[in-house]
């Protein structure tokens, strides 16, 4: 005996062909996906990077061989877990992590490249992420990278981090960097 596929299965199957009418995808208004209004929001948070002592939060995992003689570590890569604090104290109130990889991409002045997601751990914002791809020139006061996406909260973000240092110690490399990120998302 044939079985008929039941009232629920076909109404299903008649949804699902007319809405991916034209096969793997299908046009969606913002609406139908909660996406109403799109607000502007500033973020202010001090970043950690510690790369001296027993607890770097920064560790260099690559460099080529002409690394060392570069006036510029060309082709440095160090790895991040960097805390990021709402205070520039280091035991101040954690509110997330800046976790990624950046490298020395210049050979005629000190210039790296950013790849990192922020991890938010605090707030309303706990569990949303922001990510950051862009050039920093660590020698300049004020370095800007943009934010090119988001997860959670963040979803459809887009906006810019300026990065300024707060306290660099020359002796240890170990830096206290403030952040002001501007992002809009909905
Ligand atoms: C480059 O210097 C680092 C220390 O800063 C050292 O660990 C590494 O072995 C050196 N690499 C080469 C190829 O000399
Ligand atoms: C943080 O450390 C400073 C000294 O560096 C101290 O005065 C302060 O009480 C500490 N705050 C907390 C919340 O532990
Ligand atoms: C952030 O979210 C995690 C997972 O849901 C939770 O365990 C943690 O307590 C939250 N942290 C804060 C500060 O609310
Ligand atoms: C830099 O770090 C060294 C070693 O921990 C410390 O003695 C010195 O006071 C620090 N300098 C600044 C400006 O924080």
């Amino acid at each position: 005996m044939a079985r008929t596929p039941s009232k629920f299965a076909f109404t299903l199957i008649i949804l699902l062909s007319l809405d991916f009418a034209h096969g793997f995808y299908r046009s969606l208004s913002p609406e139908k996906m909660g996406l109403k209004k799109e607000k502007l929001s500033h973020l202010h948070f001090y970043l950690h990077d510690i790369v001296s002592g027993s607890n770097p939060t920064a560790i260099r995992v690559a460099a080529a061989p002409t690394t060392n003689s570069s006036a510029t570590s060309f082709g440095f890569v160090a790895m991040m877990d960097d805390p990021l604090t709402g205070e520039p104290e280091p035991n101040s109130t954690l509110v997330g992590k800046a976790q990624g990889f950046y490298g020395s991409a210049s050979q005629n002045e000190y210039g790296l490249l950013m790849v990192l997601n922020f991890v938010f751990m605090e707030g309303k914002y706990n569990g949303s992420t922001l990510s950051v791809l862009g050039r920093n020139k660590p020698y300049s006061k004020v370095r800007e990278m943009p934010i090119v996406g988001g997860s959670g909260l963040f979803r459809f973000a887009r906006g810019y981090a300026q990065a300024q240092n707060h306290l660099f110690n020359l002796t240890t490399g170990d830096a206290i960097v403030q952040y002001n990120v501007y992002v809009l998302h909905y």
